[in-house]
This record gives structure tokens, sequence and C-alpha cells, in this order.
């Protein structure tokens, strides 16, 4: 289904992901784990087309992806939607239209221009709203919403496209608990309901864990790891975190992430 090929990216002389190489043969839901600078959102920045990659390969049923170019690189962008910690929607407008905004890519600049939507999209857009349990916040700002309701309605507008795939970057690092929790399962259930494939960056173990079927871990701009959750131990979380933090059998998740927190500072402090 989808093969990533020895897939490199790099800044100037910095290597952001190197030869990252990942077969999915059938539809699942993955997760990808790293600390902050891993290379996590480059590589599914890539698998979008929204990054050029400067070596590798991405394929998708027998489809070259690295090359695609304008009309048939936008309707790959379709075929794999993409999800953002911050959700990016259009605050100000209200949550239908928010949706709507997914069917972009196949509507004429007129259309647009005049907002107009064919009836049959409406219906979809409310239907999808129904399904992720929102339908009721249809008619609001999408500004007027909690968090986890916007995500879900980034969710919409992405189901919209009916994607294959669904790329989420960070989907829930700027949620509480309860609104995570809500996220992830409605991702979950995209997944098994609908068969589709997700793709996501996490912060936590735990988290990867809990919805995943398969983890990748991603150290330095490498996979270091692939596999099921119940091989994610210790050891191997050391490896795919670092050395230096304290993995004992009673190191929590929230230990990993206030790693990864200050890994993020120092990446900040280095940028100042
Ligand atoms: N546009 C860019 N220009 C230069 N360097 C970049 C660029 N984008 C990413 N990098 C670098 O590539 C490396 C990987 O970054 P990336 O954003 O993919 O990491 P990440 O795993 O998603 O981290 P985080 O968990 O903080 O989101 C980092 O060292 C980053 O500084
Ligand atoms: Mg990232």
């Amino acid at each position: 289904m989808l093969r990533i090929n020895k897939l490199t990216k790099r800044f100037g002389d910095k290597t952001a992901v190197e030869a990252a190489t990942l077969d999915i043969d059938k539809p699942c839901m993955l997760g990808i784990i790293g600390r902050s600078g891993a290379g996590k959102s480059t590589l599914l920045r890539m698998i979008n087309r929204l990054g050029d990659a400067s070596e590798g390969s991405i394929s998708f049923e027998g489809r070259e992806i690295t090359t695609l170019k304008g009309k048939d690189k936008r309707a790959w962008q379709s075929e794999c939607a993409m999800i953002f910690q911050q959700f990016n929607l259009v605050p100000r407008m209200d949550v239908v239209s928010n949706v709507l905004h997914g069917t972009l890519n196949r509507r004429s600049t007129l259309a647009t221009m005049f907002n107009l939507y064919p009836m049959a999209d409406i219906h979809k857009a409310i239907e999808i709203l129904d399904r992720l349990g929102i339908a009721e916040h249809a008619p609001k700002r999408a500004e007027a919403l909690s968090g986890g309701q916007q995500q879900r309605v980034a969710i919409a507008r992405a189901l919209m496209q009916d994607p294959k795939i669904i790329l989420a970057d960070e989907p829930i690092a700027s949620l509480d608990p309860m609104n995570a929790q809500t996220v992830m399962e409605a991702l979950r259930r995209i997944h098994e309901e609908d068969g589709r494939t997700v793709i996501a960056n996490l912060h936590t173990l735990d988290t990867a864990r809990r919805y995943c079927d398969r983890v990748v871990g991603m150290r330095d701009g490498r996979i270091v790891f692939d596999g099921l959750p119940e091989q994610l131990t210790t050891g191997v979380a050391r490896e795919i975190y670092g050395a230096g933090a304290d993995f004992s059998e009673a190191a929590t998740s929230t230990e990993i992430e206030t790693l990864d927190k200050t890994q993020a500072v120092r990446t900040a402090e280095a940028y100042v």
C-alpha cells in the first residue's frame, strides 16, 4: 500500500530525516514517537508533499508520489489529509463552512469566491459532524468551541476529502486529557470503521500504546524502532528518547514528556 524507501530530508547541512524506510501493507493506525527534533513532522510533511524529499521514494498503491506535480500532487494531498496540533481552522468562520473547506481542492475558483457549496456537500458535512458528536455546534463560529471540539472539526474537514490516509501531526498536544481522549478515540474509530490508515505523531508512549496497532520510534532523524506497542519496553524507550533519562520500570510517561519538553526548550534556546 504505502512504501517509504530510504527517505531523506536535509536542511543545509542538517539531516532532519535520514534514510527512513517504512512499509504499510494494510490499513493500520500507526503512531510515530520520538523527542523534539527527531524528524517526526518532517517525515509526515514529506508524505503529504508539503515538503520535498532530498532523496528516497514514497509510493502508494504502486504509484510514485515524490515526483507528482500540479494537479496530480493536489489530488494526492486530498488522498492523504493532514491534521495539525493547532487545528488550522478559520476561527471567525462557522463550523460547517470550515468543514466544507475540505472540498476546496475540487471546487472551481468562482464557487469558492462566492462561497457556494452544493447541497449534497452541506449534508455530508453535517453527517460527518454528527458522527464526531459535534453536529449541534455546526452554526457556531469555530473559535467558540473547545480545543477538543475544534480538533474534531479539523478531522471532519479532513474526512470531507474522503482520504485513504490521515496524517496527524501531534493532534492532541494542545489538549487536556479529556479532550485528548475524545480526539484519539475519534481517530481510532475512523481507522476501524472506515478502514482508513491513520499515521499520528505523538509525544507520549502511553498514547501510542493505547491507540496504535504499530509504533515507529524516531531518534535523530532515523527510525530506531518499528514494532507492536507491547514491544515498547523500557529499553526500547531509552533507545528512542535517549540515554540519560531514568527509564526504570517505575518511570512514567510524564517523565518522558518532561524530558521532551526540556529538550524542546533547549532547541528553542539554540535559535535565540
Ligand atoms: N524548515 C526547516 N529549516 C531548517 N531546519 C529544519 C526545518 N524544519 C525542521 N528542521 C530541523 O529538522 C529537525 C527535525 O525537525 P522536526 O520538526 O521534523 O522534528 P519533530 O520530531 O517534529 O519535533 P517536535 O516534537 O518538536 O515537533 C530539527 O532539528 C529541526 O530543527
Ligand atoms: Mg513536530
